[in-house]
């Protein structure tokens, strides 16, 4: 099967009432783990690379990766995301070298540290939007800074994400301000800060609606009805997870992610794309580190990756059903890009977002 557009993916989550979890990949192993998953739940897939992922991965090696995933697996419809484009260049070079989708992540500006203002962030995204459109690749947008709502901090780790301090204002997106920002842009899906965080030190305790903000979600999607949101920084970090870490030499700090029965409450309140890159990431070392603690006279790779990869396979296979994306590949028929480029040329993709603030007010 073709690979396919973020936009045509969330079109049909949004008229079937499911989300999709987008995970994070930088290496074979894990593209093989989540392609597992689907085949056997027949889930369609939203695979994601950051920048720092195609620095390690190598732009073409990816790619082929990529297509090699597509033709063992060819009843599955992909998309390849671009996840947090600095610039226009990180986003037009994805697209070069075989994404189907960019996010265009103008919260920040090009360093990924320094928030940026509201008339930068329309700008760039606009102009990356009118440039993906044109050859029918889709493109998420972010309002709003991440970060912690308990400790008002900017959420730098793995050396992406603002630093420092950061006000109220800017870490809960203002859904008047996202109306504006989704009628000038025409993005086709637009992320969200509302307390989450990337990496695994989400939460100091289960999170309660003073530091994950789910209303947010539910007043933008009152008045962005039509507005596919995004959640990022939504692994749900399992205790699980972290006791098989801890038992077998890790020194993880206890702490809390984002509750899958959050992310389903928003999955009814709009949000069709889950980021999930840090349980995974935790999945992979809790079965190295078990491998390695009971056999350590083994140094065959295999012998530790197989593992890794079946825990990784398990998280995803949970995601997958959670959040009602199993059983729905078979359903899609995958429109080419050159079909989505002549349907925003049409117009038929411009977000509908008149009357619609009005009528919520
Ligand atoms: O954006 C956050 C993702 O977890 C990717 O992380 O930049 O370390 O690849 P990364
Ligand atoms: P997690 O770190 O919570 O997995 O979030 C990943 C993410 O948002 C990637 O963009
Ligand atoms: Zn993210």
């Amino acid at each position: 099967m073709a690979r396919i557009t973020l936009r045509q993916l969330l079109d049909h989550a949004a008229e079937h009432d499911y989300g999709l979890p987008a995970f994070n990949i930088n290496n074979m192993e894990q593209g093989l783990a989540i392609m597992a998953a689907a085949d056997k739940l027949d889930a369609p897939v939203i695979i994601q690379a950051s920048r720092g992922a195609r620095q390690y991965a190598n732009d073409l090696v990816l790619k082929h990766l990529i297509d090699g995933l597509c033709e063992v697996y060819p009843h599955i419809p992909v998309c390849m995301h671009q996840d947090h484009g600095n610039s226009e260049a990180t986003c037009a070079t994805a697209i070069q070298n075989g994404f189907t989708s960019v996010m265009m992540d103008g919260s920040l500006k090009a360093d990924a540290k320094t928030p940026a203002d509201y008339d930068y962030n329309v700008a760039i995204t606009k102009r990356v939007a009118d440039m993906a459109h044109w050859v029918g690749a889709s493109v998420e947008g972010e309002l709003g800074v991440l970060g912690s709502l308990e400790t008002g901090m900017g959420e730098k780790e793995d050396g992406h994400g603002a630093e420092g301090k950061l006000s109220q204002d800017q870490l809960l997106t203002d859904p008047d301000q996202a109306v504006d920002f989704v009628n000038k842009t025409g993005v086709d899906a637009l992320a969200i800060a509302m307390g989450t965080s990337h990496g695994a030190y989400k939460f100091s305790r289960k999170p309660d609606g003073a530091v994950l903000a789910m209303h947010v979600i539910e007043e933008i999607h009152n008045r962005l009805p039509n507005t596919h949101l995004v959640m990022h920084g939504s692994s749900s970090v399992p205790q699980e997870l972290q006791d098989i870490i801890n038992q077998y030499g890790g020194q993880m700090p206890q702490t809390w992610g984002v509750p899958v029965e959050e992310i389903q409450r928003g999955i009814k309140h709009g949000v069709r794309k889950i980021n999930i890159d840090t349980d995974n990431r935790m999945a992979i070392t809790g079965a190295i580190r078990k491998l390695f603690a009971e056999k350590p006279a083994e140094f065959d790779p295999r012998k530790y990756l197989k593992p890794a990869m079946d825990a990784m396979e398990k998280v995803c296979s949970a995601r997958f059903e959670e959040f009602g994306a199993a059983g729905q590949a078979s359903k899609i028929k995958v429109i080419a890009m050159s079909d989505m480029a002549k349907r925003y040329e049409r117009g038929e993709l411009t977000p509908k977002t008149t009357g619609v603030a009005c009528a919520a007010e």
